[in-house]
């Protein structure tokens, strides 16, 4: 087990974790950065544990939780893409079927607790119920899970329970989740003066600190609001965005804000994943503000970048990449475990 530099706020969890590390082998890839704010996740909930992480990691690859087992976690969120998918710009789940949304980038979650583009979900242990039954995703229902899990051998053994229930489920999923903290980029370097921007990155981070960190808040990124940045409406999925949660007229069209980290690896971007590329997406900041009565005060006075700042801007967001968080082995599919009783 790797442990960055802790803070006080870590002391409680990494004890808790450290329970859990004498009665399991296998302890998962966990860090919590001493630059980072305290999580918001409630860790006294549901005791973290190692084996749950595990269990989790099984769960997020398998496709027994779809309907008719074609569609995993995995399929919409790929480990090498930061939990993205950069394949679609609409997310694809059983039978083909075309949702209405862009599958984010899934990390830092301990630090957030508004899921889904729109918020719609405000507890992460609650989170798998929405894919699982989702019916252009899994299509499947709880209860069709837990039936097909109490009749597996496999993970009867894994889960060494009489009877498995959602909770164990849901929890675990979530704690494998947990795990997936990214920060250590070569911004998390410089921020922790351990590496310097060259010129470039150092324009680019000013531009930043200047037309955007307001929403895309430092350190992680995103201050995890809604704001309506701005985009035209597609007329076809005619999505309303946080409206949709609160009825809330003045929410129309918002979105979450999402974290910049890894952003060079999870294209497409936006919620519906229109951009392919980062210049597109500062062509839209600088050219293609939509004004409508939602949108974000902090975008009402235009964001004007030259052709080089914006390349200079492009070079900052670079150093937001964290090859150690999508190349990292512990988020990969299980291989080990799915094999251990299959005799
Ligand atoms: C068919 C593709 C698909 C599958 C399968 C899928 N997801 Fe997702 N996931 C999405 C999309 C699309 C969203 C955004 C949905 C929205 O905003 O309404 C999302 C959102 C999320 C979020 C919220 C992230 C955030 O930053 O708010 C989490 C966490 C998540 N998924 C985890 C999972 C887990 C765990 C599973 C398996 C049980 C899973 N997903 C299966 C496509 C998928
Ligand atoms: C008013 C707050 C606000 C400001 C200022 C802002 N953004 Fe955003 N940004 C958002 C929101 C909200 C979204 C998601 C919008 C959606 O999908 O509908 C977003 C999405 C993005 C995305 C897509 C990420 C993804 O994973 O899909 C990128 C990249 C981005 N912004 C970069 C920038 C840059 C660079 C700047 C400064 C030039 C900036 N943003 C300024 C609110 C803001």
């Amino acid at each position: 087990m790797y442990i960055a530099k802790m803070s006080v706020y870590s002391r409680p969890l990494i004890l808790i974790l450290c329970i859990g590390l004498i009665s399991f082998s296998s302890p998962p890839h966990f860090i919590l950065p001493s630059h980072f704010p305290p999580p918001t996740y409630n860790f006294s909930t549901h005791k973290f544990s190692p084996k749950k992480v595990m269990i989790g990691r099984m769960l997020f690859y398998d496709p027994i939780l779809s309907i008719d087992s074609t569609v995993s976690c995995s399929s919409c969120h790929l480990s090498h893409t930061a939990f993205a998918h950069t394949d679609h710009n609409l997310s694809h789940g059983i039978g083909d079927s075309i949702g209405t949304r862009n599958a984010p980038a899934l990390m830092n979650l301990a630090w957030q607790n508004k899921f889904m583009w729109d918020g719609a979900i405000t507890n992460l242990d609650m989170q798998s119920l929405a894919p699982i039954s989702h019916p252009r995703e899994m299509g499947e229902t709880i209860n069709q899970v837990l039936l097909k899990l109490n009749n597996s051998a496999l993970y009867k053994q894994t889960f060494q329970k009489e009877k498995i229930e959602s909770a164990d489920v849901l929890t675990s999923l979530s704690q494998f989740m947990l795990t997936f903290i990214s920060a250590n980029a070569k911004y998390d370097s410089v921020l922790r003066h351990q590496a310097v921007f060259n010129s470039q990155e150092e324009n680019g981070y000013t531009l930043f600190k200047k037309n955007c960190a307001i929403c895309h808040q430092e350190p992680l990124l995103s201050s995890f609001e809604f704001k309506n940045n701005g985009l035209t409406i597609d007329t076809n999925l005619n999505d309303l965005g946080r409206y949709h949660i609160t009825m809330n007229p003045t929410d129309s069209f918002c979105f979450k804000i999402p974290s910049l980290r890894n952003v060079e690896y999870s294209y497409p971007y936006m919620h519906d994943g229109r951009f392919k590329k980062l210049m597109d997406v500062l062509n839209h900041y600088t050219d293609g503000i939509k004004k409508t009565s939602t949108l974000a005060p902090e975008l009402s006075t235009s964001i004007i970048l030259s052709k080089n700042e914006k390349i200079d801007l492009i070079a900052f967001l670079l150093t937001l990449s964290d090859r150690n968080f999508i190349l990292n082995k512990q988020y990969t599919y299980p291989k080990e475990n799915f094999k251990q009783t299959k005799d």
